[in-house]
């Protein structure tokens, strides 16, 4: 139970809450989260399983685990490309937790609202270009979530977890409750369910639902290898892998009926881009009865689920400091956490001067956020599901992988070794190119 919840904690974060509507808005509503679930099931939950198995087996880091698999070159590298993953979603995901966190305070300080006739936008340009509340902000969340590794997988995170989960979940639900009661509730569902199939044929849209899954599960940047690693058993593996995709799904979905009526209540454009949960929903906050509430409610609800994948991105180089060059856990950490500040400064001083101004031109999270998602992580499953399938016996990894049963094994491994590679590469390039 500690265990689901820790990998619940890790999986549900900003991607569901943020990221997922905003790109659900972008690629053709309906239509992108048809592809997405397709892709989470025939590509994510194999490969989670290929992850969940590589750690319990090895009892190794997300490195380490692959070197074990197979001590041959090029392949004992295939952790790398998730490192590379985990640090350059750690440049901007302590960012924008630092901006959730800003607006929790000012939500709490009763103090959201803005002068008249401003634009749409004011707020949100005004708290990102405040470099020195963006600085204070991301010092603090880093703080917390460092100090939640520090104190260890049990101590630390699964008891967090325990506690933060189900008021994630009280929290979510009666915030879905409220956006339907919102006034542009029908038109925001009827968006979620009319689906633009012409983006069903578009490359790009694969890529960006892969991208998106990888993501929002956390598969390919070494924390399901290294929460693997700490479990005692592994017979309970997929069970616990397709309820992790479920649940994480189930949150994103919750998360649009939150967001796509407040957009419509408006009358505004779902294709906003990042700063749909940031500018749309206090503007919806401020003209409701009982907005306020519903805003320390949200906002409350995002830092929590950010801040527990926050954690499980810090473990994954904590985990390679401890096993690979035998640092204690306390200093391992505040490394980790101190070099998290200094990579995602770029992007928190960056974005005050670029968000929203240059027309067209992406700005620095973004860039990061393409780069990880839709390069690195594809990259880095594709390396994965080579390792397991080609690299490794097919009985020890069905046997890691805790699945039961001639059919089930069979369809496993074929997953793997066959369907997973084709298809990434297939996605991987036909998107790179289109797009
Ligand atoms: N899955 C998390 C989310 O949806 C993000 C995350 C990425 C967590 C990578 C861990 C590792 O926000």
């Amino acid at each position: 139970m500690g265990f689901g919840l820790a990998v619940l904690g890790s999986a549900i974060g900003l991607g569901n809450i943020w990221r997922f509507p905003y790109v659900m808005g972008e690629y053709g509503g309906a239509a992108f989260l048809l592809v997405y679930l397709l892709v989470v099931l025939i590509m994510g939950l194999p490969l989670l399983l290929g992850e969940f198995a590589a750690g319990y087996h090895t009892h190794a880091d997300g490195v380490g685990a692959y070197e074990k698999i197979t001590p041959e070159r090029p392949w004992r590298w295939a952790g790398w490309p998730g490192v590379a993953a985990a640090v350059v979603i750690l440049m901007y995901y302590p960012v924008v937790t630092a901006w959730v966190a800003q607006y929790l305070w000012l939500a709490l300080t009763g103090d959201m609202s803005v002068p008249a006739g401003a634009a749409q936008d004011a707020r949100f340009v005004a708290l990102t270009h405040d470099g020195l509340a963006v600085l204070l902000a991301q010092a603090i969340v880093l703080c917390v979530a460092t100090g939640i590794v520090a104190a260890g997988v049990v101590s630390g995170i699964e008891r967090t977890c325990k506690v933060l989960m189900p008021l994630f979940a009280v929290l979510l639900v009666g915030l879905a409750i409220y956006g339907l009661s919102l006034p542009g509730a029908q038109q925001g569902v009827d968006f979620m369910f009319h689906a633009d199939w012409s983006a069903v044929l578009r490359p790009e849209t694969w890529l960006v639902a892969l991208g998106q899954a990888l993501f929002t599960v956390g598969i390919g940047m070494g924390v399901m290898v290294t929460y693997g690693a700490y479990l005692p058993d592994s017979h309970a593996l997929p069970r616990i892998g397709f309820t992790v995709i479920a649940g994480d799904t189930f949150v994103g979905l919750l998360a649009c009926l939150i967001i796509f009526p407040a957009v419509f209540s408006l009358g505004l454009a779902p294709a906003q881009g990042p700063g749909l949960a940031f500018v749309i929903l206090p503007e919806v906050f401020e003209r409701m009865p009982g907005g306020n509430v519903a805003a320390v409610a949200f906002f409350l609800l995002l830092l929590i689920a950010a801040l527990a994948s926050m954690v499980s991105l810090l473990e994954v180089p904590i985990a390679v400091l401890m096993s690979r060059h035998g640092w204690r856990r306390l200093p391992a950490a505040l490394l980790t956490g101190s070099v998290a500040f200094l990579i995602s400064l770029p992007v928190a001083l960056g974005e005050g001067t670029a968000w929203l101004q240059l027309d067209g031109m992406p700005t620095l999270l973004d860039l990061a956020d393409r780069f990880a998602s839709y390069v690195l992580l594809p990259l880095s499953a594709l390396a994965i599901a080579l390792v397991v399938g080609w690299r490794w016996q097919e009985k020890a990894a069905c046997d890691a992988a805790g699945v039961q049963g001639i059919r089930a094994r069979r369809l496993w491994w074929t997953s793997v070794r066959w369907l997973v590679p084709v298809l990434l590469v297939i996605v991987l390039v036909s998107g790179l190119v289109t797009a």
